[in-house]
């Protein structure tokens, strides 16, 4: 089960991938926005985060303008890595080497075609751990 989240800004790039996934076979859970109206991306972040912390979740797909705000907000979730990416190989190695667990982008970033293409990629691939371990390890202790 994919996490989904957005603000105001993300909502329509959050709506063409969950399409997407949707297509594919893929199940998602959207924790909203559900609509184009104002409203706070630290706020939109905490369902998602705490679904993939819970283990409810396997992995979150957060969105709002930028992808930046959004991710700040669920890096302060303890046992959240959260990366934004508006390239295809930024994506593939926040998994490989990163074990992000929530990918972020900017619906004002990203166009749609390359946005798909990105969580395409964060999606297949996988943690190569050994020594990235060490490092996530680390990573994960500074908020221990
Ligand atoms: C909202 O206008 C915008 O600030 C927000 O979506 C995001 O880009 C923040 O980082």
């Amino acid at each position: 089960m994919i996490a989904m989240g957005s603000d105001h800004g993300g909502y329509r790039l959050k709506e063409a991938v969950k399409l997407h996934l949707e297509k594919k076979g893929i199940d998602c859970k959207d924790f909203g926005a559900y609509g184009e109206e104002s409203c706070d991306y630290p706020l939109m972040a905490q369902a998602p985060c705490k679904a993939v912390v819970a283990g409810e979740c396997e992995l979150a797909l957060l969105f709002c303008g930028t992808g930046i705000g959004i991710s700040m907000a669920a890096n302060k979730h303890k046992g959240i890595r959260a990366a934004v990416c508006s390239d295809i190989f930024s994506a593939r190695m926040a998994r490989l080497h990163n074990n992000a667990n929530v990918l972020c982008m900017g619906g004002r970033v990203v166009g749609e075609g390359l946005a798909l293409d990105i969580v395409d990629a964060f999606l297949n691939s996988s943690f190569e751990g050994g020594r990235h371990a060490r490092r996530v390890g680390q990573v994960d202790a500074l908020d221990a």
